[in-house]
């Protein structure tokens, strides 16, 4: 990056227009001899409070403490840097800008660095011409505009079309001076197998979407196929000198004021994508070009505004991108947001279908990210068998430990505590007893098959049941030919036990699967604390059955609540009759001693 000259830094102060600049994001009126007032274009608000004067060439607003000079509202407004809004400001007042005196390594590498980018400009605007002016590109300019770009759009992003022959952009590069290092270096050609030393155009046949820098300089394409069996469909410039897939964000230097403006960037998948909602209205999209975003893009668009708007495809692909994206904005003060798009459609083809409308509304009906991963995991299980319930809960573990305690989170918690049939202080526990197993950081919870879940106080009685199931094998067998495991076991590896116990309990250790460990450690537990358990009454079972009825039944009105469904009151009754039961089995122990 350049350092500028003070002096240079004091003319642009001096050319610019201050009211011009200003009034280009609010109105302004006359309120004084050097004073106006409009309303504040840094919060919302009905009434001016936001001061200019132009002849200093500061702002200050009373409503939200804004304030600043020229440099200061270009920063704001468009989301650049010092240097980046000095160059602008200088760019569109017509300064020219001096350098501080650079040492000559690092001219020299400047001067590098802009002579790539002009050539990479150059290819950039024959391709743009050769879209428009050949007759070769009729078929490419009747695809993009068949698919409902408009061509203004596609001028603004300087969409192009690569020549079918195989040396045009050579040939016309070395016309302008330009050496084949230098081509080879930037991507635009390369090196012939069959003929060393030969060079030859890289992008022929195909749609060119020039990539830039956050200031617009072209660093690279993304070239579409056109023929049907073209392979691969995008063909990208390699990494190197001036491109870093990792870095580029498609669009960015056309979103930026936009997103600044608006306080969020939309990210989408394709180039197409990026066009469409430009199109759309929606000028703070940009495209993460394909499904993987990376951290160096989070760290790019941190800059930019607050708020990730994920716009991607609803298929698994985009999903996972969601997936990883969270994990990305985790760790820092990001807040993502997911727009639900009907599934298999991306948002260019959502506008095609349906209208820019239409995507405009499901943008502004964007959620929390949690809050439609909760939806989709509960959509992909049923969670009216416990298992159901103990996969919904694997699932959401990663996103419920990083979630923010606060109404939203709380009310969230309370939401999934009632569909998985736990209180909420249950549900908490089991949160916070999975983080601190991670924590640990052993590798014991990574294996293939899902992580047993930490033992509960439901888990205890579950257990303790079960034990006594072993210690009175006789009654255990009834009883566990009685009862039904799904509704009334929570825990999975008691469950697990339950099933392998049936018909079992006089020789739980017998026959037990060579393969699974988890189940024998669990029975071989049971058979423990059946030893230890010593002489014990069938009431003790009939007891801790009931225990087990009562948690049974209060999960279901804590269910039936979250659900607003009908029938609570029968649930109530059967828990009386429980509670009843509990009672007299209690008495019936005390008199026993
Ligand atoms: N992509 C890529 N290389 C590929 C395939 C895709 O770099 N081989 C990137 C491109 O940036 C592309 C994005 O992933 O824009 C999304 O891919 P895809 O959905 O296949 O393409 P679209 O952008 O939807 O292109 P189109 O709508 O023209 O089919
Ligand atoms: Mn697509």
């Amino acid at each position: 990056m350049p350092r500028y000259t003070a002096d240079s830094r004091d003319r642009v102060r001096d050319a610019v227009d201050m009211l011009a600049l200003v009034s280009e994001h609010t109105e302004l009126r006359r309120a004084g001899a050097s004073e106006y007032v409009g309303r504040c274009p840094f919060h919302d608000e009905r009434t001016p409070s936001f001061g200019v004067n132009p002849v200093e060439k500061v702002y200050y607003c009373f409503g939200c403490q804004a304030s600043g000079d020229v440099f200061r509202f270009v920063m704001e407004t468009e989301g650049l840097d010092f240097t980046a809004a000095l160059q602008t400001l200088a760019d569109r007042f017509g300064i020219e800008l001096q350098t501080e005196q650079e040492d000559p390594q690092a001219a020299s590498r400047r001067q590098r660095r802009e002579r790539l980018q002009a050539l990479l400009g150059r290819a950039a605007t024959y391709y743009a011409r050769y879209l428009w002016e050949a007759r070769e590109a009729e078929a490419a300019r009747e695809y993009l505009l068949a698919r409902g770009l408009r061509e203004e759009m596609l001028r603004e992003f300087r969409v192009g079309y690569a020549p079918s022959a195989w040396d045009r952009i050579l040939t016309a590069s070395r016309r302008a001076g330009y050496s084949d290092e230098e081509l080879l270096a930037v991507g635009l050609v390369q090196r012939s197998q069959n003929r060393p030393g030969q060079v030859y155009d890289r992008f022929r046949e195909r749609i060119m979407f020039p990539s830039t820098d956050a200031r617009g300089n072209v660093i690279g394409f993304g070239a579409r196929a056109m023929r049907e069996n073209q392979r691969p469909k995008y063909l990208n410039t390699a990494d190197g000198e001036l491109y870093h897939k990792r870095r580029v964000l498609f669009g960015l230097d056309r979103a930026r004021a936009a997103a600044a403006r608006a306080g969020s960037v939309i990210l989408v998948e394709g180039y197409t994508d990026v066009l469409a909602l430009h199109q759309a209205e929606l000028q703070n999209a940009v495209g993460i070009m394909g499904t993987a975003l990376t951290e160096e893009q989070i760290a790019e668009l941190e800059r930019v505004a607050k708020v990730l708007v994920l716009c991607l495809d609803a298929d698994s692909a985009g999903q996972e991108a969601m997936l990883r994206a969270a994990q990305l904005t985790d760790k820092r003060n990001l807040e993502l947001r997911v727009v639900p798009l009907p599934s298999g459609d991306d948002p260019a083809e959502l506008i095609e279908r349906a209208g820019a409308e239409a995507l405009r509304e499901r943008v502004a009906a964007s959620v929390p990210f949690v809050a439609f991963h909760v939806e989709r995991v509960f959509e992909g299980n049923d969670t009216r068998s416990a298992e159901g319930r103990d996969r919904a809960f694997q699932q959401l573990l990663p996103a419920l430990k990083n979630l923010r305690r606060g109404l939203f989170g709380d009310e969230l918690l309370r939401g999934i505590a009632g569909r998985l049939e736990l209180s909420e202080a249950q549900l908490k526990s089991l949160i916070e007893g999975a983080a601190r197993q991670n924590g640990r950081g052993g590798g014991a919870t990574t294996t293939a098959s899902a992580p047993e879940l930490p033992i509960d106080q439901a888990g205890r009685a579950e257990r303790a049941f079960l034990a006594l199931c072993v210690a009175l094998p006789e009654a255990g067998a009834r009883t566990l030919f009685e009862i039904d495991p799904e509704q009334l076991i929570t825990s999975q590896a008691m469950r697990r036990a339950a099933r392998h116990l049936a018909g079992r309990t006089g020789s739980p250790l017998a026959d037990l699967p060579p393969d699974d460990e988890p189940l024998a450690r669990t029975v071989a537990d049971l058979v423990a604390r059946a030893g230890r358990a010593g002489r014990v009454s069938e009431d003790q079972l009939v007891h801790a059955r009931l225990v087990l009825e009562r948690a049974r039944l209060e999960r279901a009105i804590r269910r039936a609540r979250a659900e607003g469904a009908s029938g609570i009151g029968e649930l109530a009754r059967e828990r009386e009759a429980v509670l009843q039961k509990i009672g007299q089995v209690v008495a019936n122990l005390e008199r026993a001693g």
